[in-house]
């Protein structure tokens, strides 16, 4: 199953998520952070799939494992839309989508949450960078998210 087939994403539409992504990198760690803060602001009950934020006492905002994974979220975009182009279609290591499949099946992510997490993303990134955002670089960001998102789904269907 592959519903990210012969999807075209420009140069042009490359070119705004690489640009944006060079001036968010170093701060990666913060934003992937402030990402998951709206999240749980918009989904509170999102918290408790994330077994590093059940079983810490730590505060979220501290929790070191979910900056990881918010980060891990921004990159793996960011990487996707490079090879969307390249390749036109999401071209994530086979075994890491597999994985991915199933670690989000098993831990009950539902297409609200990814929704969730796009609009934060979008949200996130245009308080990053409001002197290049547009609706351009919003739709280049939406497309790759999509696409990998897209990619996950489909391991998630072949996982359960
Ligand atoms: C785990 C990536 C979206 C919730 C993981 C892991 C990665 C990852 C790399 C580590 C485990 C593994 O490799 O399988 C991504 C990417 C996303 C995405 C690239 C979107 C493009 C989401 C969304 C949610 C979510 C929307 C829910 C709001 C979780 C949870 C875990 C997880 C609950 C397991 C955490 C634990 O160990 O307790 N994700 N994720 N992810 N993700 Fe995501």
């Amino acid at each position: 199953m592959d519903s990210t087939k012969g999807i075209a994403f420009t140069e042009e539409e490359e070119a705004l998520v690489v640009k944006s992504w060079a001036s968010m990198k170093k701060n990666a760690g913060e934003l992937g952070l402030k990402l998951f803060l709206k999240v749980f602001e918009i989904a509170p009950t999102a918290k408790k799939m994330f077994s590093f934020l059940r079983d810490s006492d730590v505060p979220v905002e501290k929790n070191p494992k979910l900056k990881t994974h918010a980060m891990t979220v921004f990159i793996m975009t960011c990487e996707s839309a490079v090879q969307l182009r390249k390749a036109g279609k999401v071209t994530v290591r086979e075994s890491s989508l597999k994985r991915l499949g199933s670690t989000h099946l098993t831990y009950g992510v539902a297409d609200e949450h990814f929704e969730v997490v796009r609009y934060a993303l979008m949200e996130t990134i245009r308080e990053a960078v409001p002197e290049m955002w547009s609706p351009e670089m919003k739709a280049a960001w939406g497309t790759a998210y999509d696409q990998l998102v897209a990619a996950i789904k489909d391991q998630m269907k072949v996982a359960s």
